[in-house]
């Protein structure tokens, strides 16, 4: 049975894409075939590829087409239900649900990268929530620590079981390295947060293969 994990954030351009990658080599490193996804990405170079959809790539241990691994990408970094809309395309879940259904059959774990935070709209009555559940996958939120991240880490905790969403663990992302009172907001988070800490990554600590030695998937529920 493949395991798929669906990775939020508590905010975007807070390690999401960064963890994510992490957690491939983490789950490699345990002798599993794994790979990522990015269901929705938004913004491209000149070549076409998402910066974030080139990272799980790299990350992962198998290949698969690009439609797979990115079912809905588009050219402007902005809010994906505008770049959608603006490019005529209407967003659902079973596309996403065929292509990870797929990536299922080649790895033994799929890590899924959200798009931004958890409610982000993907379209009429549609939010990254939404596919959250239509992929069944248990999340991992990914806290950016820095000032403002107990809000939000608190917020997204709370929708995710507003939503009847399983939190299934959450990592610490030492996005701000000279963050005051690491050690406080880290032990307020393992207080309030019902779901285990896998790890405290550090801050630039050689790359997202070294980052995979601080997570602990043992961890996992
Ligand atoms: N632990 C870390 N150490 C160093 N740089 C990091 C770390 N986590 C994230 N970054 C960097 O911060 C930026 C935003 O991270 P990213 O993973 O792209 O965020 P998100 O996917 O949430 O938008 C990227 O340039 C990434 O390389
Ligand atoms: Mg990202």
């Amino acid at each position: 049975m493949t395991r798929a994990y669906f990775i939020t954030g508590t905010d975007t351009e807070i390690g999401k894409t960064y963890v994510a990658c992490a957690l491939l080599h983490a789950f490699r490193q345990q002798g599993l075939t794994a790979i990522g996804m990015k269901p929705v990405a938004a913004g491209t170079d000149a070549a076409g590829h998402n910066e974030d959809v080139e990272a799980l790539i790299a990350a992962s241990s198998i290949t698969a087409p690009r439609e797979l691994v990115n079912p809905y990408c588009f050219a402007d970094p902005i809010a994906p239900h505008i770049a959608a809309r603006e490019a005529g395309v209407t967003m659902r879940a079973e596309p996403v649900q065929a292509a990870l259904q797929a990536l299922g059959e080649i790895a033994e774990v799929v890590v899924v990268e959200g798009v931004g935070g958890l409610v982000v709209p993907l379209g009429e009555n549609f939010d990254a929530a939404d596919l959250a559940e239509a992929l069944s996958a248990p999340l991992i939120l990914v806290v950016g620590m820095r000032l403002g991240c107990l809000n939000h880490a608190l917020l997204t905790a709370a929708a995710i079981d507003a939503r009847g969403l399983k939190l299934t663990g959450w990592i610490a992302n030492r996005i701000d390295p000279a963050m005051n009172r690491f050690e406080e907001n880290l032990a307020t988070l393992q207080a309030v947060l019902k779901a285990p800490l896998l790890g405290v990554v550090p801050h630039a600590a050689g790359g997202v293969e070294t980052a995979a030695a601080s997570l602990d998937l043992s961890r996992l529920r």
